[in-house]
């Protein structure tokens, strides 16, 4: 389907070009995922772009991005499909009487009939479609087993009206927050990436992709504040997420640089409890990096990294 994906440096660029910086690890196996049509699973912790590479890729492949978010109880009639009871009831009753039994199923169990959800609607789209299996973590076990039989032959058998072969192959993202393991059928049916943490340096990139208008000076302080925070042991580290609402917040502040009272003031928009923000506060003067590393290394790379560099800088 996604034929013109001939390598991982194109789903490189491309997911650039979507707001994504990916590093050749994640482009080579989402090219494979692409070449091989094996869902990607994606797993690593809270708000490290798991959700945003399904859609930045969406958007980069002209595809519709199919949403199935998972929560507990999440059954195969609100994933695959199910059937329009009312819709089914009311077509018996205002049927004529007097037919058989026979013919009226035959007339209920067809596709004017089926509600089809997230998975069977990514099967019969004509367009390319990629399509999120959001937090499956969440989901329970079962779910797997009725995701296993769709994903494996990208097809769905339904009972009363028979095989539903998906048009086209969707590009299939499997995300997890890792609050429970995976069957070992479902992990060998997939490929898997792990999306650690960024290192400083791709953490300020994203952030200066994601606010364009922050001055390097702050957008390297940031990074290197948000690597320290992370060496310690936290109940919840903060996510890329996190880091873009805090440095939005700063600079809905007006402020040009980290110092005590900004960090304080804007905290809450990076860590979310708060014995994490005490342990924060007992250790700001290490945490804040020096403004003056900063000032140097500022006036060399005052402009935005363009596609070339930034494809050189990370990787390709
Ligand atoms: N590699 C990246 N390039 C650009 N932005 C990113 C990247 N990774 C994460 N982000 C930003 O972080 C935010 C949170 O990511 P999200 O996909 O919601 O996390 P997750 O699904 O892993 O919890 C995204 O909305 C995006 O703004
Ligand atoms: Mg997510």
């Amino acid at each position: 389907m996604f034929n013109y994906l001939d390598s991982a440096e194109k789903v490189s660029r491309l997911l650039l070009r979507h707001d994504y910086l990916a590093d050749r690890k994640l482009a080579m196996t989402v090219f494979l995922a692409a070449k091989m049509n094996k869902p990607l699973l994606v797993e690593g912790p809270a708000g490290v772009g798991k959700t945003y590479l399904a859609r930045a890729l969406a958007g980069a492949l002209k595809a519709v991005l199919v949403r199935l978010q998972c929560y507990p109880g999440l059954d195969e009639s609100k994933a695959l499909y199910e059937w329009n009871y009312q819709k089914q009831l009311l077509c018996l009753q205002t049927a004529r009487e007097g037919r058989s039994w026979a013919e009226a199923q035959k007339n209920i169990y067809t596709e004017e009939f089926l509600l089809a959800r997230p998975v069977l609607k990514a099967f019969m789209s004509p367009e390319p479609v990629v399509l999120l299996i959001d937090e499956l973590d969440k989901s329970d076990e079962e779910l797997e087993s009725f995701l296993l039989e769709a994903l494996s032959e990208f097809q769905i058998s339904i009972p009363e009206l028979g095989t539903v072969k998906s048009r086209n192959v969707p590009l299939v993202i499997i995300t997890s927050n890792n609050s429970r393991d995976f069957s070992d059928a479902l992990k060998r049916r997939c490929l898997h990436l792990h999306i650690p943490f960024p290192g400083r340096e791709r953490e300020e990139a994203i952030i200066r992709m994601h606010l364009r208008g922050i001055s390097p000076v702050l957008s390297g302080q940031v990074a290197e504040f948000l690597d320290r925070v992370r060496k310690m042991a936290l109940r919840k580290l903060p996510g890329i997420s996190e880091t873009i609402d805090w440095a939005r917040s700063i600079l809905a502040l007006n402020a040009s640089e980290l110092d005590r009272e900004t960090v304080q003031c804007t905290i809450n928009a990076l860590l979310k409890y708060e014995e994490d923000v005490s342990a924060l506060e007992s250790r700001i003067e290490e945490l804040i990096p020096d403004i003056d590393a900063y000032s140097n290394r500022a006036a060399k790379r005052e402009a935005l990294p363009g596609e070339e560099d930034a494809l050189a800088r990370f990787d390709f």
